[in-house]
């Protein structure tokens, strides 16, 4: 049994910076024609030199691999610096609230620290990629407390394209499909997979912490409706955010989960038991690419059936579902 996929596009990658880059980038060429690489780097993404230089070296070390960098939104940046990166074709730009998660300190406090350039990002089309969590709010809440910023920010630019970055919780879906403007959200396979009790209803598992954390069952379970109903404002962004195993079992474990080596296999058995095969391709090859305005990727990734072992360590990381036995897996890319 196969599954044939138009080659897949991630919309929320982290592939950081330096060597540790290349290995990354290479890993998530095996499954992957397109990504959208996350700016939260030290130090961070911000200006065009800064985005050509990073894609030139993820491109160069993970031959298949088109990497779409983010620019991140910094309190300072201006109307004329969304311009030049407008100019230059930089699709997105990545708003981090001060502190929400790794690598955001220095992030933004209010959204109005930015209003010129999210006037700049509405006039010139650049999409608004956010990470929706308010980190003055309890951990459990910060999705929802961070909505009305949401609302806010759509109120002033109806026409702006946001993306609420791997959405989390029941009321954030709630959010995305009444909002009246061009908005929609990513989905991660762990938000789908697990609930706070994997997390640390058992013993800790540092491997699954990651920003927003994993929720309730109730609060999955709307994120997978929304994937059973193909709605193409939800669309596939894994957040696959490695952090080397000295660091995660350090005892103060960072915020990120890498699932790269797990993806499509591990979302073709999530399609599989929720009989819902058919809904993988919309999910992962079109749906973000129309958000975005691209075309589908042309070349192919074909899954087989057949059991594996996720290894314990991948490029120096513990991979999400590290030790457990998958039943798909990559078997080729083609084009
Ligand atoms: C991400 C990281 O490690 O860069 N961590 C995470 O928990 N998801 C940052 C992010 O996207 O929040
Ligand atoms: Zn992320």
């Amino acid at each position: 049994m196969k599954i044939v996929l138009t080659t897949p596009d991630d919309w929320h990658v982290h592939l950081r910076q330096g060597e540790a880059l290349e290995s990354y980038a290479q890993t998530h060429a095996t499954g992957f024609g397109r990504v959208m690489a996350m700016p939260n780097t030290i130090p961070p993404l911000v200006t065009v030199e800064h985005l050509v230089e990073y894609r030139k070296h993820a491109e160069s070390a993970a031959s298949g691999l088109t990497v779409l960098p983010a620019f991140r939104l910094m309190p300072t940046t201006s109307a004329e610096d969304v311009a030049k990166l407008a100019q230059f074709g930089v699709p997105a730009g990545k708003y981090y609230p001060d502190g929400a998660t790794t690598n955001s300190s220095g992030g933004l406090v209010h959204w109005r620290q930015i209003e010129e350039a999210l006037a700049a990002m509405e006039e010139h089309d650049v999409v608004l990629s956010i990470h929706g969590e308010n980190p003055s709010a309890p951990v459990l809440e910060r999705e929802e407390a961070f909505l009305p910023v949401l609302a806010e920010i759509r109120q002033s630019f109806p026409k702006l394209r946001i993306i609420l970055e791997h959405v989390s919780t029941a009321a954030g879906v709630h959010y995305v499909m009444e909002d009246q403007g061009p908005t929609a959200a990513t989905i991660t396979l762990h938000h789908l997979l697990f609930t706070l009790d994997d997390l640390l209803g058992g013993s800790l598992d540092a491997h699954l912490f990651c920003k927003p954390v994993v929720k309730t069952a109730a609060d999955r379970e709307a994120l997978t409706q929304r994937i059973l109903a193909s709605d193409s404002r939800f669309f596939f962004g894994s957040d696959s955010a490695p952090h080397p195993v000295v660091k995660k079992q350090s005892g103060r474990a960072p915020a990120g989960s890498y699932s790269a080596p797990v993806l499509l296999p591990a979302l073709a058995q999530w399609f599989e038991e929720h009989q819902a095969l058919e809904k993988m391709q919309p999910f992962l090859c079109e749906f973000g690419a129309a958000f975005y305005g691209y075309e589908a990727n042309t070349g192919r990734v074909i899954l087989e059936k057949k059991n594996w072992e996720v290894p314990e360590l991948v490029d120096g990381c513990v991979p999400l579902l590290a030790g457990t036995t998958l039943s798909w897996k990559v078997l080729r890319r083609e084009g």
